[in-house]
């Protein structure tokens, strides 16, 4: 994988379960903002783009849907399809999301706020990124 994968420990009771996000149970960064996407109508597809600084974790905490991941050699597919699943989305780790259900709760920590010049949105200027 190109990518790192977390199972985030499933607590809980006989109530119902529990994940936490925390830098116990693994995450690299402090959150400085959340965000989810939801009711992506369906054969949707989001994403296309890399961040130059940003580091994220994406968790499909309801529903499913499949990513596409790309470090300008290989890439490769991952159903995040588990509210116990995260992929993490380090810099330079182009991304496409795809196949989303109804259900799809898609929610993404990020290590930082939001910054339209901290995104590469053309594969093409993501390529020469990457052999530079
Ligand atoms: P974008 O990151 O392009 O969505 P996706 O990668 O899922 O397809 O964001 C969609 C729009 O929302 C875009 O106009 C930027 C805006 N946006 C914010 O204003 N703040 C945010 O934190 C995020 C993630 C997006």
């Amino acid at each position: 994988m190109i990518a790192k994968l977390y199972n985030f420990p499933l607590l809980g009771d006989a109530r119902g379960s529990l994940i936490v996000m925390d830098k116990h149970s693994g995450v690299p960064f402090t959150a400085k903002r959340v965000y989810y996407l939801f009711g992506t109508a369906e054969g949707e597809s989001r994403g296309f783009h890399a961040h130059k600084k940003l580091h994220q974790i994406a968790v499909c905490v309801s529903g499913r849907c499949r990513m596409v991941l790309d470090d300008g050699a290989v890439r490769e597919d991952v159903w995040l399809d588990s509210p116990a699943l995260g992929v993490e989305l380090p810099p330079m780790l182009w991304h496409e999301m795809y196949d989303f259900s109804n259900d799809c709760v898609l929610l993404v920590l990020a290590s930082d706020y939001y910054d339209e010049s901290d995104y590469i949105r053309d594969y093409k200027e993501f390529r020469e990124y990457c052999s530079k």
